[in-house]
């Protein structure tokens, strides 16, 4: 059992992994470089841990100690107990979660990998939102996508927002990035993947048809918001568009994932 440790100061070295985690262009650089991300609130901290992510510390506030008291107690890494205010110090932020977590980043993995078994593959270009990137994989995970695949300019599932957003989601879904972008998609339509660009262009196939042929393995591209997919990206696929009404001309991309992944996770 890891006993916990008390820490009253926000200068403590040993809380290095937590500090400011509202500077984002510090931390999306500092979690890669160091191999860390964090892991935010009870239900999040338990689904990394079930996912196989160890545990590097883990920070609480007392009130935390009881609801958590199973998880300090299995934990082979230090557990730190602090103060709200001491918390907030350290974080710059008020960790109104009450418990964060450091986790260690498992080897990244590479798309092959991913595509043996699988049959719907969610495919994110510039998606630089991490906001964006969570609500794609919760609702990647929850309407049952078999992994996501990232350009190499998209937000990093794993910084504290997209874990978040995702409610650990994140976890549960396989990803990889594709650093040949977009050439690295061959792979998936030569693995016999169908690579549907979805746009909100006039003239693209509407997805009910798409369904309607039940493709046996389709690969669903999706955009920024703003720039959408790329020439590039679209010249590269399908265009297939989910149609709209009352003069909207699109959806935000997580939105759009969602109605999406509903439709081809049932074709
Ligand atoms: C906010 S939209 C980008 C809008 C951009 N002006 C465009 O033309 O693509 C972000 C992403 O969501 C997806 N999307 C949004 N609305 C869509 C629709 N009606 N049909 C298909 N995909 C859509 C696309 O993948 C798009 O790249």
């Amino acid at each position: 059992m890891a006993e916990p440790l008390p820490v009253d100061s926000p200068d403590d070295p040993r809380l290095h992994d937590y500090t400011d985690l509202t500077d984002v262009q510090l931390r999306r650089t500092r979690e890669p470089a160091e191999g860390l991300f964090i892991a935010e609130g009870e239900k999040v901290i338990r689904r990394a841990l079930e996912a196989g992510y160890a545990m590097r510390s883990m920070l609480l506030s007392e009130k935390w100690l009881g609801p958590m008291r199973d998880v300090v107690e299995s934990a082979t890494a230090p557990v730190y107990l602090t103060t709200p205010q001491t918390a907030e110090a350290v974080t710059g932020y008020h960790v109104h979660r009450g418990a964060l977590a450091s986790m260690e980043r498992a080897p990244e993995r590479e798309p092959a990998e991913l595509l043996d078994g699988a049959r719907r593959i969610a495919v994110l270009e510039s998606v630089n939102d991490h906001t964006n990137v969570g609500a794609v994989f919760r609702s990647a995970a929850a309407l049952g996508m078999d992994a996501v695949l990232l350009s190499p300019d998209c937000a990093d599932p794993l910084y504290r927002r997209s874990v978040k957003v995702s409610m650990g989601a994140v976890f549960a879904v396989p990803y990889a990035r594709v650093e040949r972008w977009p050439h690295g998609l061959d792979a998936l339509r030569s693995a016999g993947f169908r690579l549907l660009a979805l746009t909100p262009r006039a003239g693209s196939q509407p997805i009910e048809d798409v369904v309607d042929e039940r493709p046996e393995r389709a690969a669903l591209l999706l955009g920024a918001e703003g720039t959408g997919l790329t020439a590039r990206a679209l010249a590269a696929s399908e265009p297939v568009r989910i149609p709209m009404a009352h003069g909207v001309d699109s959806l935000n991309v997580a939105a759009a994932a969602a109605v999406a992944f509903y439709a081809l996770t049932r074709a």
